[in-house]
């Protein structure tokens, strides 16, 4: 089939490189010429794993090609929309104005029937708008807007591209439906593919992100009651996700949960909850909590420093989990950001976010070359991001001012840190 992908971000980029994989002819399209520059100079323009090997072999064999030209979505049988939905900087609800503008750049360039599947995360209606919106432009096209929201999670974008526990379609046309069956007929194991109305899918995104998000909340909560309680929360997570109603996933404590999606999402939905006169109360507790939760953490890394006039405080990793190097509403940024307006002095090192952290950061904290030369002469370590690079530094090769960990990702064997003499707090009291 020819495919046209609109976005080349977090979820266009894999999800091209991978279409073109299976064989498909596609074409992914954006507005921002430097990012389609280097995409055509061969230049992967994100972080995730395996994507590289993909990108590479399908550019090469002409399957898959960059631009920033929208008529090339001309010879599309299916076109998928994957912009960026940011969260409005007071209400929290979803922007929809880049899926929109996509829309009406589109419209007048479709020919013969198209299949234009959304996946960007939009609230409840957005399929609709974006029908009237193509309707109004372009009165003769044919085509069907589905739903079809993406479950990937960054760091193995790839392997949930190949492997989905399922593909959700949004429609009631019985042609979008063919075009779907087609389009995913190459993949290696046949994909469990549920067709619903186009509302239920845009909503089973939502809901299914707000249900994690309450996960991580429920136990970062359980963990702080653990911890008054002498309970192990790493065992009683264990102990509950042997329940396979539970199920032993997202069960990880933490200083909360961020990325690009759990914070928006959850806003967004309590919002058009509100607009439905519907109480969402546990979406609302866990976006209160998970603010709350990075405060804490900084009064627990400031708590041990508490006497030292300007401590030096080594952050070992700034993206929003492992994995990746995106840092939006990284939960380390933001307690980097708290613990800089507390006069701290931070040196931080990340695998691979560094890049996109000194967007934000810029020059606000010292980037060092390694973790070890992170925590060179500082009074605390901060562990902030689960990358599994830094359960394997040496601790007894590290040359602290003070011998403090304070892990939130439990990444570090306390048995070990405490072995080498450091104190080591995790969260449960004999990590
Ligand atoms: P992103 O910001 O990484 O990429 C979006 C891209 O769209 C950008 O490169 C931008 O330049 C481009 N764009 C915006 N408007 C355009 C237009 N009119 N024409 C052409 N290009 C345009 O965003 P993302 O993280 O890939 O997320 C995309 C959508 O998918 C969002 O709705 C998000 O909620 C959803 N989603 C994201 C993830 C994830 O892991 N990042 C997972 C599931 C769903
Ligand atoms: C999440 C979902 O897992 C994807 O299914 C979804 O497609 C995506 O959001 C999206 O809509 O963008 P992602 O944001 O890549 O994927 O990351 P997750 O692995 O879900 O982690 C989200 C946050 O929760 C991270 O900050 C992570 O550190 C935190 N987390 C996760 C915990 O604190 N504890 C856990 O047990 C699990």
């Amino acid at each position: 089939m020819n495919i046209a992908v609109i976005g080349v971000g977090y979820v266009g980029l894999p999800t091209g490189a991978g279409l073109a994989e299976l064989g498909h002819n596609t074409v992914c399209i954006d507005k921002i010429p430097d990012k389609i520059a280097e995409l055509n100079a061969g230049k992967i323009t994100l972080f995730e794993k395996d994507l590289e090997d993909i990108f590479n072999k399908n550019r090469a064999s002409g399957r898959l090609s960059f631009t920033t030209d929208m008529a090339s979505v001309k010879d599309a049988d299916f076109i998928i929309i994957a912009v960026n939905t940011p969260p409005h900087p007071i209400t929290g609800a979803a922007d929809l104005q880049y899926l929109y503008a996509a829309a009406e750049a589109l419209a007048p360039h479709l020919t013969g029937y198209t299949v234009i599947a959304n996946k960007s995360t939009v609230p409840l209606g957005a399929g609709n708008k974006i029908a009237e919106i193509i309707k109004n432009k372009n009165p003769n096209a044919d085509f069907d807007v589905i739903s079809m929201p993406e479950f990937l999670r960054e760091g193995f974008a790839v392997y949930d591209f190949f492997h989905p526990d399922r593909i959700i379609i949004g429609t009631d046309s019985k042609r979008a439906r063919e075009y779907v069956e087609k389009l995913y007929e190459a993949f290696p194991q046949k994909p469990n593919i549920l067709f619903v109305k186009r509302l239920s899918a845009e909503l089973i995104k939502y809901a299914s992100n707000a249900f994690l998000s309450i996960k991580i909340h429920y136990i970062n909560e359980i963990a702080d009651f653990c911890e008054q309680s002498g309970a192990d929360v790493y065992e009683v997570a264990m102990g509950m996700g042997l329940d396979s109603r539970i199920g032993g996933k997202f069960l990880r404590p933490g200083p909360g949960y961020g990325g690009s999606c759990f914070p928006k999402d959850t806003k967004a939905l309590s919002y058009m909850a509100n607009q439905a006169r519907v109480n969402l109360s546990l979406v609302d507790a866990a976006i209160l909590g998970n603010d709350i939760r990075k405060s804490k953490m900084v009064t627990r890394i400031l708590n041990a420093v508490k006497k030292i006039e300007k401590p030096k405080i080594a952050v070992w990793g700034l993206a929003f989990k492992g994995g990746t190097d995106d840092v939006r509403e990284s939960p380390a940024i933001q307690i980097v950001q708290e613990l800089i307006s507390r006069g701290a002095d931070i040196t931080t090192f990340d695998p691979k976010a560094m890049d996109t952290a000194k967007a934000i950061l810029g020059d606000a904290v010292i980037y060092a070359d390694s973790a070890a030369t992170a925590a060179k002469d500082a009074d605390v370590l901060a562990v902030l991001t689960e990358w599994d690079d830094f359960a394997n530094v040496p601790l007894n090769e590290l040359t602290m001012r003070r011998k403090y960990i304070i892990d939130l990702r439990h990444i570090i064997d306390g048995a070990t840190a405490r072995q080498y003499g450091f104190y080591y707090r995790g969260f449960a009291r004999n990590d």
